[in-house]
């Protein structure tokens, strides 16, 4: 027992270790691999932002604002700064400052790290989660938009998983939008009594969000509300049929979800989401969609953009729902150990030199006796052992056993590094 209580960490903020902590590596080595052959470039932008930066590119009537999830502090500076909340905002404040886009109008970036929302923890639903997100800048045509798209149809199929459907939405341009919002405020204003409390108050901030109201008497009521696509224009139409024409064409199955409004306001014509069961009550594992006014609202040049967050918990949970694993760790075919700690000296500059050419060799870090060396090298299915003792270090020599026939043999020192380089299992 400890002398002092125990600190326990904060709710719905998660240590990642074990087979978990894999299962990020797997993840993001292989978004690395395939945003990197698509010509996308890592951007790491800090968690701490500007709290204005989120209010501007988020929305006052985002669900992050109005249900207060940002967490906000003033530091010793007197100034409002945010933990972010999600990362396009991070990342077009960083183009912006840096003058990427001036340099090169079109960039492709992605990105990963952890957000914070202060929201209720359960099942897939953090108050510190992990996105792994893609963000295209510059290019007006539906093609962005569908490699956006189907960027994340790849991943999720690189990681395992098959039969995956985007719920895809048109939300037309800003002016659709208002035009939308405005028809949907009327009615629900004009039938106010019918609905809860929480969405008579998102009539008066964000109508829309009305959408994804829980409670079943609202569901029903939203069912014969108008719906955003309705009211997109016909460019934004044409936008939106080329999309999913090159999605078709590409093989990517796709649903069109007409209450599929998304809970940021920088969105315009195309949104979507990915939807996959078995990880709880929060099933969306990733989202996006196009933004074109985004950059400029944020003091850029008027460059449009597009791009998506997977959340990395819930694509995990997913993952193991379908029993979708990482690959195996490789089995180190070697274990070496010193029976003493002058050996372990000796042993250690023998193992350095052996991993300088291979990596998959173990090397035990506390001098065992001969007997007590064997049994972990059984254990962790090593095919060989290499040991040094004192008689070892005399003779300037490495003893190797083959764990399969008994064999054992003294080598040199270099023969020694020399034959498990050469080792073929
Ligand atoms: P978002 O839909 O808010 O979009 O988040 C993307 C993904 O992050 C979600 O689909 C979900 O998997 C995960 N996520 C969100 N909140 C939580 C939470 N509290 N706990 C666990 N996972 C969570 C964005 O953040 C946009 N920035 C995506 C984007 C990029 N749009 C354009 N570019």
């Amino acid at each position: 027992m400890g002398r002092g209580p125990q600190v326990q960490a904060i709710k719905g903020m998660n240590d990642i270790f074990g087979e978990d902590a894999r299962y990020f590596q797997f993840l993001e080595s292989t978004a690395d691999d395939l945003f990197t052959e698509y010509g996308y470039s890592q951007m790491r932008t800090p968690i701490l932002e500007p709290t204005e930066l989120f209010y501007r590119s988020v929305g006052e009537s985002s669900d992050i604002v109005v249900n207060k999830q940002m967490y906000t502090f003033v530091d010793a500076g007197e100034r409002s700064n945010t933990m972010r909340p999600e990362g396009t905002a991070g990342v077009i404040r960083s183009v912006i400052e840096h003058g990427l886009l001036k340099e090169q109008p079109v960039q492709k970036l992605w990105y990963h790290g952890p957000m914070f929302r202060y929201e209720k923890p359960q099942k897939g639903r953090l108050r510190q989660f992990n996105q792994i997100g893609i963000e295209v800048f510059g290019i007006p045509t539906p093609a962005a938009d569908a490699e956006v798209i189907l960027l994340c149809a790849h991943l999720l199929k690189l990681l395992g998983f098959k039969d995956v459907i985007i719920k895809l939405n048109n939300l037309g341009d800003p002016e659709d939008r208002k035009k939308y919002n405005e028809a949907l405020r009327d009615i629900l204003l004009s039938s106010k009594a019918q609905w809860c409390e929480q969405c008579v108050e998102r009539a008066r901030i964000n109508p829309m969000r009305v959408f994804d109201c829980k409670i079943e008497s609202c569901r029903e009521l939203v069912k014969t509300l108008p719906r955003i696509n309705e009211f997109a224009n016909k460019y934004a139409c044409t936008h939106f049929k080329t999309v999913t024409d090159i999605l078709e064409a590409c093989g990517i199955k796709w649903e069109l979800d007409t209450e599929l409004v998304r809970g940021l306001d920088y969105y315009c014509r195309t949104v979507f989401e990915v939807i996959q069961i078995g990880t709880g009550a929060q099933s969306a594992v990733a989202g996006g969609g196009r933004y074109d006014n985004l950059v400029e609202e944020l003091g850029g040049p008027a460059i449009c953009g597009v791009g998506m967050a997977i959340g990395v918990e819930r694509l995990i949970i997913a993952m193991k729902s379908q029993g979708l694993r990482p690959p195996p760790e490789t089995v180190p075919f070697c274990y070496c150990f010193a029976n003493d700690e002058p050996s372990l000296v000796y042993m250690f500059s023998f193992v350095e030199k052996v991993r300088s050419k291979r990596k998959d060799i173990l090397f035990d870090l506390h001098p065992r006796s001969f007997k007590a060396g064997l049994k972990n090298a059984n254990r962790c299915g090593a095919k060989l052992v290499a040991i040094a003792g004192s008689a070892e270090i005399t003779e300037r020599i490495i003893l190797i056993k083959s764990l399969a026939t008994g064999n054992q043999e003294k080598l040199s020192f270099d023969a020694a590094i020399k034959y498990l380089v050469d080792y073929c299992q």
